[in-house]
């Protein structure tokens, strides 16, 4: 496995692997890796001759800067692991290697991906999400980008992007990992009693009912059974169920089936915010 710290030790080795054809895939992550981040690896291998993985704290998608310190940085561990899962190569820049001091400011027009849902609850966080996603696409310039389905926005947004900048790479979203019970795996469950994590797998009953009935039940109804079944545990608070068109994430009232759709739900327990979503079609 290659580790790199710098842009130019990283295009240098990269140019010439794809001088020899080979098809490069990205998955960006911000460390602190579980199995999540090492099925995207899994997937990635399978698509892509060189697998890069960046692990990099991106600053500016950041809103609290108390929540960026306290980011975990197991980064022994991390590279241990991807190792392990086969990785090519990593890329682990400091933040001055990838913000200028007088960095220009970056603003992509997101349109209402931008401002509902988790844009909502975190103004500027897809901002600066794009903008590190693309400060990695056009140093790697990768074939394929591998995204796991649970940060289902994070996705819409990316593949926004990419439109906008006309950019040749193929966004590859892989399948939620979930425990067998069907808790998606997330570092947050660790904060969780044994009781909560039980009481959590209400979110994907939740979930896999409005899938079951999506063909034939208003998006209306589907949404107050799904909600039912969550607040049937004790403890459980409802932040959000949104039954949206999956481009635009625009809620939808009445179903247009020849648009993909998807269910997406935040949940509080025990103190702790946990997301899901479902694709429905
Ligand atoms: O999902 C993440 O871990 C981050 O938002 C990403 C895509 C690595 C950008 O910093």
């Amino acid at each position: 496995m290659n580790t790199f710290k710098t842009k130019k030790d990283l295009q240098s080795y990269l140019g010439k692997q794809r001088e020899d054809g080979l098809r490069i895939a990205l998955i960006p992550t911000m460390g602190a890796l579980h199995s999540g981040h090492l099925s995207l690896l899994d997937r990635a291998t399978q698509i892509a001759d060189i697998v890069v993985c960046s692990i990099f704290v991106n600053p500016t998608q950041f809103n609290d800067p108390k929540d960026l310190e306290k980011y975990p940085r197991p980064i022994e561990n991390d590279l241990q692991l991807l190792k392990q899962a086969g990785c090519d190569v990593v890329f682990m820049p400091t933040v001055e290697e990838m913000y200028l001091q007088n960095e220009p400011a970056w603003n992509i027009d997101l349109g209402d991906l931008d401002s509902v849902w988790e844009g909502q609850k975190r103004p500027g966080h897809f901002q600066g999400v794009t903008q590190i996603v693309y400060k990695l696409f056009t140093l790697v310039k990768p074939d394929v980008a591998c995204f796991g389905q649970k940060d289902f926005q994070q996705i819409m947004v990316i593949k926004r992007m990419i439109e906008i900048k006309d950019l040749p790479i193929t966004v590859e979203i892989c399948p939620t990992i979930r425990s067998k019970e069907g808790l998606a795996l997330s570092s947050r469950n660790m904060r969780l009693s044994e009781q909560g994590k039980n009481k959590a797998l209400a979110l994907f009953r939740a979930l896999s009912y409005i899938k079951t009935h999506f063909t034939t039940h208003p998006p209306a109804v589907l949404k107050e059974n799904a909600a039912d079944i969550i607040t049937r545990e004790t403890g459980l608070e409802i932040e959000y169920i949104a039954i949206c068109e999956s481009r635009n994430l625009k809620e939808t009232q009445t179903i247009d089936f020849n648009v993909s759709h998807v269910a997406m739900l935040v949940v509080w327990i025990e103190g702790v915010r946990l997301i899901d979503n479902i694709i429905l079609n």
